[in-house]
Parts: C-alpha cells; sequence; structure tokens
C-alpha cells in the first residue's frame, strides 16, 4: 500500500518548484546553495509524492472531495484562528529548517506590499495558503498541495512527472483522455475542474469577498502547467486570459519572497488585523 505522506514536510514540494522554475534573480551563489540543500532522499519523498498524486487525482475523486468539503461543515473559526491552526502543521522532523507557515505567508503579503500595491494584494499574500488546512482534517498530502492540473480531459505532459498519469484510471477512460474531454473549446475555466487541493478549496471559502484578480490567484496559484507552461489555453476564455496576469505577477511572490531578516509578527498584527477586517467577516466556514 502506497505511503499518503511520504514528504517529512508538505512544503517539500515548493522546493521542487523552485528547482523547476529557479529564480531570476538569485545569484549564482544562492542558486548553488540552494541545490546544495536539495538532498536525493527529499528529491525521492517529493518524486513519491507526485507518483500518488498523480495516479488518485482522478474526475471521481475530485467530484467527490467537493461533495464532502464545499459543505463546509468541518469548523467554523475566524481567519486569525486558521492561521493559527494551520501554524500547528510543522516539520517535527527537521525543526529548524523551515519558516513556519505563518512566516511564508507574512514573507509573501510583505514583499507585496513593499512593492506598493493594492491592499487586496496584499492581503492575497497573506492568506492564500490557508486551504493548506485540509491537512489538519486529515487528507492526505496528494490531496492537499502539488502542482494542480485540470482533470477530464487529457493530462498535460508539461506537468511535473508526467509518466505517472499512466496509472491514473483516467488515462484509459475515453471520456477523459483526449484534448478536450468533457469539455468544449474555450469553455472558461469556472467550467473546468482543477485537481483537488489547498488552492480550490480556499477559493471556494472565500469567493464572496475578494476582488476577482485576488480570487484568480488563490484559485489557480499552483497551476504550474498553464501559468508558466501555458499548456492549457485551449480551455481558457477571454477572462480568464486577462485574469492569469495576476496570477502570473503574484507566483514571485509566492516562490521567492524571502526576506533577509524574518518579518515581525507582532508588529505586524495591527496591520493585518484592519486589513482583515475590511475585506473578510469575522468568522469563515471551513
Ligand atoms: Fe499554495
Ligand atoms: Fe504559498
Amino acid at each position: 500500500m502506497a505511503n499518503d505522506n511520504p514528504m517529512d514536510n508538505i512544503d517539500d514540494w515548493e522546493d521542487n518548484l523552485k528547482e523547476r522554475y529557479p529564480d531570476p534573480e538569485a545569484t549564482k551563489k544562492e542558486k548553488e546553495e540552494f541545490r546544495n540543500y536539495v538532498d536525493s532522499e527529499r528529491v525521492d519523498t517529493v518524486k513519491e509524492f507526485y507518483r500518488v498524486n498523480h495516479i488518485n487525482q482522478t474526475y471521481r475523486f475530485v467530484c467527490e472531495k467537493e461533495k464532502e468539503f464545499l459543505k463546509f461543515d468541518k469548523k467554523e473559526m475566524s481567519l486569525w484562528d486558521a492561521v493559527d491552526f494551520l501554524n500547528t502543521l510543522v516539520d517535527d522532523s527537521d525543526p529548524d529548517i523551515d519558516l513556519d507557515q505563518f512566516q511564508h505567508l507574512l514573507q509573501t503579503s510583505e514583499a507585496i506590499r513593499a512593492d506598493g500595491h493594492p491592499d487586496w494584494f496584499v492581503l492575497t499574500g497573506f492568506i492564500h495558503d490557508l486551504g493548506k488546512v485540509l491537512c489538519l482534517f486529515g487528507e492526505p498530502q496528494w490531496a492537499v498541495v502539488g502542482d494542480t492540473f485540470p482533470v477530464g480531459c487529457k493530462f498535460s505532459d508539461t506537468i511535473v512527472y508526467p509518466e505517472f498519469f499512466e496509472n491514473n484510471p483516467d488515462t484509459n477512460d475515453d471520456r477523459y483522455n483526449t484534448k478536450f474531454g468533457i469539455y468544449t473549446p474555450n469553455c472558461g475555466l469556472d467550467k473546468v475542474k482543477m485537481s483537488w487541493g489547498h488552492d480550490e478549496y480556499l477559493y471556494q471559502i472565500l469567493k464572496n469577498h475578494l476582488p476577482e484578480p485576488a480570487l484568480y490567484m488563490i484559485r489557480y496559484h499552483s497551476f504550474y502547467a498553464q501559468h508558466r507552461e501555458n499548456a492549457y489555453a485551449h480551455l481558457m476564455n477571454e477572462k480568464d486570459i486577462e485574469m492569469f496576469e495576476w496570477v502570473k505577477k503574484f507566483n514571485p511572490y509566492d516562490l521567492y519572497s524571502k526576506a533577509p531578516v524574518e518579518p515581525d509578527a507582532k508588529a505586524l498584527r495591527p496591520y493585518y488585523e484592519e486589513l482583515v477586517s475590511k475585506y473578510l467577516p469575522s468568522s469563515l466556514k471551513f
């Protein structure tokens, strides 16, 4: 039986992302240091993670997860409780290696703020990964993180480790294994089911509360096969194409934000409290 949670830390897949899409602004020395840091054991666990992800993310699986989680009957909490809750998700095998989840959120949002973007963009950086609370509801890593991709049509070869889709039942299902599958040309991504994970889940929780570009950034931030590889333009409509400019703008903040000095969470709290209360209700249903 395959291990549902092969990675020591769910953020190990993000190191794999940085290897695939290195920071164009990093110096040669930083790139070398990063490569040394990505040890071979970690590469193996990330590969195993993608193997189980690609086998199990079927059209049917996504429908089942939607039914289960879009009832939002798991937990009612404020956004701040969700941040604290998410932060209980730590890497116990190697406590000093990774930033905690809260620091990743703050680093992302503070980098966006420093560049003078609108406040809803800053807020988006601050909350974009809160859907990872799925892990704390007992979901396996492969149904929470990892690159996302459409299900219900052919899997693109540009998705990381495409060979693992060979053992996904949808690959042999004639309804789902053609270029368009169950979709029509340029039908719009809103009609396209994505593999299930933290992006779609948080989008569904927040969809009535944020401006449209923010919702796109949240919903598609792990859709590398599109925002980096442009492999699914045939399913997108004009609005999607326009909105993906925002998704692309967001991605470097997500991947490469790492301040030399950690942001001071305590000092920043009042600013974020005001920002959160400007856009979001005091309690959210997860
Ligand atoms: Fe994410
Ligand atoms: Fe992130």
